[in-house]
């Protein structure tokens, strides 16, 4: 019975690794974050010319899930195996035991039923005024979501991809800080999860700093995957200012030569 949800799971774990973003690797990486109803999350790796700042897929999913309220996850399962280390990081930011029921199946531990895998569920957000001040008020909106124990710093996100879809990303932080995301990058990650890889916009919310810009590893994680599109940023009463990654990161490192 466990064994068939697995494998429903890796199926769509598979199909979810070819939303990938690994040019350097060439070894996409997906995976999947089954919830206690049956919806699931997907997550990617997602590759940076600049090699530390490469985005795991577990984290992808679990931060996706996050972002859109869901902690309730039950099983998660990736196109290859999982670490040591993956164990202790969703158990951690989890607050609950896991385990391994297999090299590629992470599960809450004592778990002996599973729902089967039903939708994928829907983290696009819906608007029905797309102005910039509506756009930015919807990024203040997904700044609440964020998940910062250790900061207090809340920061929104919301990307508008080019078929129209609207996708959200907040910081989650992780006790390993290392292992936590920005919520520019958790956007970017999301949106590549679920299959966007255009982009139109990128709205942000920074309701508590009005001098705050992008940190240095989301200007090369946008510059890359984004560089020209335009940013457009809130910072609590100060006025919204507009800006593209190529500005925010002039004379980056693009690494051409790497994914040839
Ligand atoms: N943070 C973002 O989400 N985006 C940025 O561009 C700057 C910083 C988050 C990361 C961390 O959770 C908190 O703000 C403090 O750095």
């Amino acid at each position: 019975m466990l064994d068939d949800v697995f494998n429903q799971l890796r199926g769509l774990a598979n199909e979810v690794s070819g939303n990938a973003y690994t040019p350097y690797s060439k070894q996409p990486v997906g995976t999947v974050a089954l919830l206690s109803n049956g919806s699931w999350i997907p997550g990617v790796r997602v590759e940076n010319a600049s090699y530390p700042l490469v985005i795991d897929a577990l984290i992808s999913a679990y931060s996706t899930a996050r972002c859109a309220g869901r902690i309730d996850l039950v099983a998660v399962v990736q196109n290859q195996p999982f670490r040591p280390s993956d164990v202790l990081f969703l158990s951690e930011a989890l607050d609950s035991e896991w385990e391994l029921a297999a090299p590629d199946v992470l599960t809450r531990k004592g778990i002996s039923e599973l729902p089967n895998p039903a939708k994928s569920r829907d983290v696009s957000l819906t608007v029905d005024n797309d102005s910039e001040a509506a756009m930015l008020a919807l990024a203040n909106d997904v700044a609440d979501c964020a998940f910062i124990p250790e900061s207090g710093f809340p920061v929104g996100c919301v990307v508008v991809t080019e078929d129209g879809s609207i996708i959200p990303g907040c910081n989650v932080e992780h006790s390993d800080w290392t292992r936590g995301l920005c919520a520019e990058r958790i956007a970017m990650a999301t949106a590549r999860a679920y299959g966007h890889s255009s982009y139109l916009r990128i709205y942000l919310s920074c309701p508590h700093e009005p001098t705050a810009t992008p940190c240095g590893a989301c200007r090369q994680v946008l510059f890359e995957l984004t560089p020209d599109v335009l940013i457009v940023m809130a910072r609590g009463s100060a006025s919204p200012e507009t800006t593209t990654a190529e500005q925010l990161l002039p004379g980056g490192f693009r690494g051409d030569a790497l994914r040839s």
